[in-house]
């Protein structure tokens, strides 16, 4: 249940500009305006489609997992009862995480005759889907919706934003693994394979994006197709290479400076594609996107503070993925609910797929 806080009725004003009602978009035949249109609101910020489902929505792109979508996806895709986990271990990352997030704190207490615990760790430590007040348009700061800073960390205690709206309904709807890594290796078995699938390196961002040339052709290989209301999910290759490297190497990768993973590339037909066609987009890199980016805009900005998308993050995709290629069959019912704490700015994905 939404309430009108105090906070949100100074927040009114610039609500109210971002609302796009003044100018007539046509929708396509899913219900949304075509990417060509964005942004929807005169100086709004980048591709940002703030106001499309009213200016205090706080769900964005979860509008588009419509009873009807998730009903389908349940009938299209729960075929053998097959449930396969995505969530990484809480603590998999050890006493020192690669993305610089802490430990996960667990103790175990006696509390009288029985026993209790108290877990304490950053939210982004392990499998998380970001919410829409992690991550603002930052030269704007501007969350979805137009919220501001203030609404985050400012006093009166604004929950503006937060997962708990998304946890009323859960993330649910028929999820697509692009299993880039398999498909990856699959190239380099050819006769003359392209040098950048031999250095492809999850830990280098740099040389290691994923672009929408390739995601298409992971598609068209594994013989997926694509529906208005995915989830879309990518395998870069991350948590095998994280898998496959010392405590020692991963530390020292940590200390060598600032984050660099491979991930989804910042291109315009990349956006176009994943604005024509998800409710979420997720995968078991650190960001979704390449890291750093190699464009002048991050996904986080325009999927997260400029859309509502929700962006999942560290997914454990190994036994998705050897269950996808078993009953080969790349895509699956998907139910994630996401804890409901008011005001959060991530949460656990507790996720998983059925077949
Ligand atoms: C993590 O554990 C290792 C091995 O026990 C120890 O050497 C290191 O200091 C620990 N790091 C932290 C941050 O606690
Ligand atoms: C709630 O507001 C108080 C007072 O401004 C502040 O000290 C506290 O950190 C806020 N809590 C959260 C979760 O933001
Ligand atoms: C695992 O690491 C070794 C040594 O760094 C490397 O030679 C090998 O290619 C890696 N394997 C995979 C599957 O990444
Ligand atoms: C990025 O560059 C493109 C092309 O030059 C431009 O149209 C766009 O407005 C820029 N976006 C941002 C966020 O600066």
């Amino acid at each position: 249940m939404l309430t009108i806080h105090p906070i949100l009725i100074t927040l009114l004003p610039s609500l109210i500009t971002a609302h796009p009602s003044s100018k007539k978009t046509p929708l396509n035949s899913n219900g949304i305006p075509p990417f060509s249109s964005l942004p929807l609101g005169e100086g709004n910020p980048y591709l940002s489609a703030w106001g499309l489902y009213g200016p205090k929505d706080e769900l964005g792109t979860l509008n588009r997992l419509s009873p009807a979508i998730v009903a389908a996806a349940s009938k299209s895709e729960i075929k053998t009862g097959v449930r396969v986990s995505l969530n990484w271990a809480m603590n998999a990352q050890g006493n020192e995480s690669f993305i610089n997030r802490g430990s996960f704190g667990h103790k175990i207490y006696p509390a009288g005759p029985y026993y209790d615990e108290i877990w304490d760790y950053n939210s982004q430590l392990s499998s998380h889907w970001d919410s829409l007040r992690h991550f603002p348009y930052v030269a704007e700061r501007r969350f979805y919706n137009g919220v501001r800073d203030e609404d985050v960390v400012g006093k009166g205690n604004s929950t503006v934003n937060g997962i708990h709206v998304w946890s009323e309904k859960g993330i649910v709807g028929r999820g697509v693994l692009v299993d880039f890594e398999s498909w990856r290796l699959k190239q380099l078995e050819k006769k003359n394979p392209e040098e950048r699938f031999r250095r492809f390196d999850p830990f280098k961002g740099e040389t290691s994006g994923i672009s929408l040339e390739d995601v298409r052709a992971v598609l068209k290989w594994q013989g997926t197709k694509v529906r208005f209301g995915d989830i879309l999910i990518v395998r870069s290759g991350w948590t095998v290479g994280f898998n496959n490297k010392t405590r020692e190497e991963i530390l020292a990768l940590q200390r060598s400076g600032p984050i660099s993973a491979s991930g989804l590339e910042q291109s315009l037909p990349m956006m176009k594609f994943l604005w024509e066609n998800f409710a979420a987009v997720a995968g078991d890199m650190p960001g979704v996107e390449a890291n750093p980016s190699r464009s002048n805009f991050t996904m986080h900005e325009v999927l997260l503070a400029g859309w509502g998308c929700p962006m999942g993050e560290l997914f454990d995709l190994e036994a998705l993925a050897e269950e996808a290629k078993r009953q080969k069959r790349w895509s699956f019912f998907l139910t994630s609910e996401v804890i409901n704490l008011p005001g959060a700015l991530a949460s656990p994905i507790n996720a998983l797929a059925i077949f």
